[in-house]
């Protein structure tokens, strides 16, 4: 199975951070197995590409396995992120360069406080969005400068960079109808579950035209072009090929932190669709 260090305790759930648009994937183990070092997954991609469905099957299927995973969303995942992510994915009023600094603060406070301490724990962490999500909207979709987008990201994260990078890809059409019919959310402070979506009266960027949601894409496919941390998937799948499709990415980097691959191979366990 995969390697259990008997003096490195299992990370505790913390019901704060639950709270927080971050979630502890699954029911919390009596113990999870560490890796050799920490691993950060991102999921990028347009509206209703199915970022939050994957990514948190992604974190329960580690979670399954008996790895310590940490699922955390972008605005989001801190007390701080959250409040910014209730005022920037409403208020139609913010300017680019108001709603570029905003996005980066949530990045600032979530790095610090989330990511960067769990991975020097050598825990998973996965989070929906992340620093290509500011090129690919403000950048190509709103025209800010790219190298000040370059600078703020780099304030925001020490250049921490990701170790894979997942791209849901697929026709706005497609991927905008999909939002248009997921029912409001009453609860929306975790992203767990598969049917998890913003609140309706968060859905200020599904409202942009086509023709921002065609510049977005197109973004992210040049962005992706660029470095092996990528992953391109083909978003308009029945969600079992798609989270396939991630999960032959990310057993070879959990394989080379140290875990079995014997018990990576087997079918998922849950699955639905
Ligand atoms: N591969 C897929 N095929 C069809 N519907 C999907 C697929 N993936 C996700 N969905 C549905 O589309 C909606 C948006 O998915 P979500 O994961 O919230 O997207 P995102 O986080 O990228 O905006 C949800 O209702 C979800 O159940
Ligand atoms: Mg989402």
């Amino acid at each position: 199975m995969i390697p259990n260090d008997a003096n490195q305790s299992s990370t505790p759930v913390q019901p704060d951070l639950m709270s927080n648009g971050t979630a502890q994937a699954g029911a919390a183990p009596h113990q999870s197995f560490k890796l050799t070092k920490g691993l950060f997954i991102t999921f990028e991609g347009g509206e209703g590409a199915g970022k939050t469905t994957q990514a948190s099957r992604l974190a329960n299927r580690l979670k399954e396995l008996g790895l310590d995973a940490q699922l955390a969303r972008e605005p989001g995942g801190t007390a701080l992120g959250e409040q910014i992510r209730s005022i920037v994915k409403r208020d139609t009023r913010i300017g680019t360069a108001a709603e570029t600094l905003l996005f980066v603060a949530a990045r600032a406070q979530l790095v610090s406080e989330l990511v960067k301490p769990r991975l020097r724990r050598k825990s998973i962490v996965i989070v929906d969005r992340f620093v290509d999500s500011t090129i690919a909207y403000q950048g190509y979709g709103r025209g800010m400068k790219m190298e000040h987008i370059a600078t703020l990201n780099q304030i925001a994260t020490g250049g921490l960079t990701p170790d894979l990078t997942v791209l849901l890809d697929a026709d706005p059409n497609v991927t905008l109808s999909r939002v248009e019919t997921t029912p409001t959310l009453i609860d929306d402070s975790t992203i767990k579950g598969e049917r998890s979506g913003d609140r309706a009266d968060e859905r200020k960027f599904e409202r942009e035209p086509l023709s921002f949601h065609e510049k977005v894409r197109q973004g992210y496919q040049e962005l992706a072009r660029d470095g092996k941390r990528w992953c391109v998937i083909r978003a308009d799948q029945a969600q079992h090929r798609v989270a396939d499709a991630i999960w032959k990415r990310v057993r070879p980097l959990l394989i080379e932190r140290g875990a079995d691959a014997e018990p990576l191979t087997r079918k998922q366990g849950v699955s639905s669709e």
